[in-house]
């Protein structure tokens, strides 16, 4: 494996992840990586040098380089933790695959995430919200949010889309922690394993009777076809059923906290409707959830800011992207009337998010109902007692005591 010489910044290479210091701000830490933009060197927890791509512009460039892989056999592939060292031994799916093999699996899956798919689906959503408010709402207040909403709506939303008995929620919840946020390398293994198997007696139980979901039409149009193996169809409903609740958890709590400590954006919310949307896209800026995208280059690509050799790791951190003040004047502001397209909240490129139809609609059903239903929904705690998760993972908070 090479590491890049020339060009490099002068400058020392900065300790990569870091946890941020309020969940939404980019850690402290970075603040050199936002003044050496856009190409700089941060150091991971085992000493290796990779490049840290800060400037919005340039991230964007990089992202859709066939020359930058996202396949993680590849022993040159950026792993910033040692727990997450295991994603190197399985092939995940679409994340974890280059074209011409990406593009394949991503046309299987495309039409059940369109626009016009999602908008058939707005009904359920509105459904399931109602649903879990009016149970918040009958069990008085105090609640804990995460757990009684933020969690519940997209877990709900992607096991009826995929087909998956919403009855073993507790189960795949705790093994998505295990494999996001597990203690050791080995949690996370297991983790994995155990997902895998839930995943298996599933497919052989659809098999023999089909339901109406997103897998029952996988195994029908594409497993029994032989266009996908079977454990490509195991790996690939793992993904869904993790990248499609996780996320979007994340941003309805993160999302919540945010408002109730912006009273003022709250209050605009409120008085106008149509800000929901821009509101939506700008949160999803300035939260910036999946707060790193790791890619391999594999080849040399000359940037105005330096050379990255073939081998060489290169990191995204979403949030610094995301606040270059040359795209996004005032940055650090959360504010409703800037545009906030263009962010890389989902990426950029061909893995852009599959599921970002999706979780717009989610989220802007979630924080609408709530705060429509609850208007004086209120934090139960302390803001600075209330626990986040750590930045080596998914941002988002762990538990969100609120009261009304
Ligand atoms: C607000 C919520 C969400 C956020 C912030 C988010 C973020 C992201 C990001 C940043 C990527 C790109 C990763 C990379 O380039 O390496 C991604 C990819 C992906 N997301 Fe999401 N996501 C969200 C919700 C969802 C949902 C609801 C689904 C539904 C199944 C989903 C499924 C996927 C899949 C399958 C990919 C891989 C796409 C590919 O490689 O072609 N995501 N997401």
């Amino acid at each position: 494996m090479t590491e890049a010489t020339t060009g490099s910044p002068s400058s020392e290479a900065i300790p990569f992840p870091q946890d941020r210091r309020c969940p939404y701000h980019p850690a402290a830490g970075y603040q050199p990586l936002r003044e050496q933009r856009p190409l700089s060197r941060v150091a991971f927890y085992d000493g290796r040098q990779v490049w840290a791509v800060t400037g919005h512009a340039e991230a964007r460039a990089l992202l859709t380089d066939p020359r930058l892989s996202s396949d993680r056999s590849n022993p040159a592939f950026p792993i910033p933790v040692a727990r997450l060292e295991g994603l190197r031994r399985t092939k995940a799916p679409l994340l974890g695959v280059d074209d011409p093999e990406h593009n394949t699996q991503r046309r299987m899956l495309i039409p059940s995430f369109s626009v016009k798919r999602i908008a058939a689906m707005r009904p359920e959503i509105q459904r399931i919200v109602d649903g879990l408010l009016d149970r918040m709402l009958a069990q008085g207040p105090p609640a804990e949010l995460v757990s009684a909403f933020a969690l519940p709506v997209p877990s709900m939303v992607i096991c009826s889309l995929l087909g998956v008995p919403y009855a073993d929620h507790e189960f795949f919840e705790e093994e998505s922690r295990r494999i996001l946020r597990g203690r050791t390398g080995q949690e996370a293994e297991e983790a994995r394993e155990s997902l895998e198997e839930y995943f298996t007696a599933l497919i052989a139980r659809k098999q023999k009777e089909s339901g109406d979901g997103l897998l029952d039409e996988l195994i029908a149009d594409r497993l029994r076809t032989g266009h996908l193996t079977h454990e490509e169809m195991v790996r690939m409903a793992m993904i869904l059923l993790v990248a499609g609740h996780e996320t979007t958890a994340n941003m309805i709590s993160l999302g919540t906290f945010a408002l109730l400590e912006h009273p003022e954006r709250l209050a605009q919310l409120r008085a106008q409707d149509t800000l929901m949307l821009p509101a939506v896209e700008e949160l999803l800026r300035f939260l910036s959830i999946v707060d790193f995208l790791l890619r391999v280059a594999t080849e040399d690509i000359e940037t105005a800011a330096g050379t990255i050799r073939a081998g060489d790791g290169v990191v995204f951190p979403t949030s610094l992207i995301n606040r270059d003040d040359t795209a996004y004047p005032a940055p650090d502001d959360l504010d409703w009337s800037r545009s906030a397209r263009h962010h890389v909240a989902f990426g950029f490129g061909i893995h852009q998010c599959l599921g970002q139809n999706l979780a717009r609609a989610e989220m802007e059903i979630a924080l609408r109902s709530l705060f429509s239903r609850i208007p004086d929904l209120r934090l139960a705690a302390p803001a600075t007692e209330i626990p986040f998760k750590p930045g080596d993972t998914l941002q988002g908070m762990i538990e969100l005591p609120v009261t009304w």
